[in-house]
């Protein structure tokens, strides 16, 4: 059997992802992961993380990518670029959270998500792609693209299905809703570069792009890339006319909270995705594919692997049951691992392969930069009431 490598890691950032990255990292099994620190700009959160963890926390990020092989790039989207190119110039491999970049404004006070033409949102976020692939073209390291759909259980099924049978796949569609993400600064664009488009359209997006260039691959020797985008984008909880149940999230203040993306790859064929922050009943994360020869339903959340039925909500006060579900009472859609289904583990086991024996990676930064041009693209179709828009590959 072959010796464990082992792979120093550091992570940057000490929020949310940062805690399920770290907690993915426990379940690797094929490498050593020796996490050496971390670095947060908030060091408020950055020193009780590294002192629950044990490990170190670094006052400067130059110092924490000088000790390591791989930086986990743990913070909001804005920030991206910056974090990977400083990882990647110092010739590290980077892990990086979705979306890989974006436009996040003019950086004054008066920006409004709104109020902006999207072809320089477009023309910025490709700017940003490219920085970051020619930072990658220069480095010893790579960027692994951690979008973790492309990892779930159900995804990587289908694409056994595909590399063995040849199948073409004519139709995806999909989706990611539920009933409003938690964290403050996802209201603005800013922040986040877009909306709900991009914070939540990208993963079941990234899945189909991924799918189709499976089957290329598989087939042809060469990924089918997406050609075309038609998009619709709307602030249904912005709208003067929205009924407050206090069920849905409304305080958004420049962001889209629902979208429709469909694209038209080189074949001709398509991929339809919605992407909602007003649907309740628990996170609705699915992808459906109808290929020439099979249809597959990964029922990514809810799913029926358990289904319990709790007749006294407060029997269930300390068991969780399922993400953003809004009552614990009667028949739910427990998920016995709903990160196994997601495909944390599976995702940061793949990428510390790559990091420690080189394999090649499933979700890399090419199918991150066709992810964000399609997004871009995606808006600037909206913004044209759903004009087809050509799509820009690297
Ligand atoms: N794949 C998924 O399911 C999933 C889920 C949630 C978030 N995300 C992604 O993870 C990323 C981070 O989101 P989050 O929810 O962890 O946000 P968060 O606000 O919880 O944490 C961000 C952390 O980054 C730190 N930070 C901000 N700018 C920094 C900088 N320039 N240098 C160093 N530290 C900096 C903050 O202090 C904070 O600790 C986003 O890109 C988001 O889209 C992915």
């Amino acid at each position: 059997m072959q010796e464990k490598k082992t792979v120093r890691t550091g992570i940057v950032g000490s929020g949310f992802s940062a805690t399920f990255h770290y907690h993915a990292l426990s379940k690797i099994y094929g490498t050593v992961v020796d996490v050496v620190g971390v670095y947060s700009i908030d060091k408020s959160t950055a020193v009780p993380y590294a002192k629950d963890r044990n490990i170190r926390n670094f006052d400067r990020i130059e110092e924490l990518i000088d000790e390591v092989d791989v930086v986990h790039v743990c913070v909001p989207p804005i920030s991206h670029e910056e974090v990977s190119v400083a990882a990647l110039s110092r010739n590290k491999f980077v892990i990086c959270e979705k979306p890989l970049t974006g436009y996040f404004g003019d950086g004054s006070d008066q920006f409004h998500g709104d109020k902006f033409p999207r072809q320089k949102a477009l023309d910025a976020a490709l700017g940003s792609c490219e920085r970051i692939l020619d930072a990658e073209a220069k480095s010893q390291g790579r960027l692994l693209y951690a979008e973790n759909w492309v990892y779930m259980p159900s995804i990587q099924k289908e694409r056994e299905i595909l590399e063995k049978t040849g199948g073409q796949i004519l139709w995806i569609h999909g989706e990611e809703a539920h009933s409003g993400s938690h964290a403050a600064y996802y209201a603005y664009w800013k922040n986040g570069g877009g909306g709900v488009l991009i914070g939540k359209g990208c993963h079941p997006l990234t899945a189909a792009l991924y799918l189709k260039r499976v089957e290329g691959r598989a087939r042809d020797g060469k990924p089918i890339r997406p050609k075309t985008v038609t998009a619709r984008a709307h602030a249904l909880t912005r709208m003067p006319t929205f009924r407050d149940e206090g069920l849905i999230r409304c305080d958004y203040h420049d962001i889209d909270d629902f979208s429709m993306i469909h694209v038209t790859f080189e074949d001709g064929t398509l991929a339809t995705v919605f992407a909602s922050d007003i649907v309740v009943g628990g996170i609705h994360n699915w992808l459906e594919i109808c290929a020439n020869n099979h249809r597959a339903r990964c029922n990514i959340n809810p799913n029926t692997a358990m289904e319990t039925y709790n007749p006294i909500e407060a029997n269930f006060k300390d068991i969780y049951v399922v993400e953003k579900i809004e009552t614990k009472a009667g028949w739910a859609c427990t998920s016995p691992d709903e990160d196994w289904f997601t495909g944390y583990p599976q995702e940061m086991e793949a990428f510390y392969r790559t990091v420690a024996y080189g394999q090649e990676p499933e979700s890399d930064s090419l199918l991150a930069a066709d992810s964000i041009s399609t997004i871009y693209s995606a808006y600037l179709s909206a913004e044209r009431d759903g004009a087809a828009v050509e799509i820009k590959t690297f």
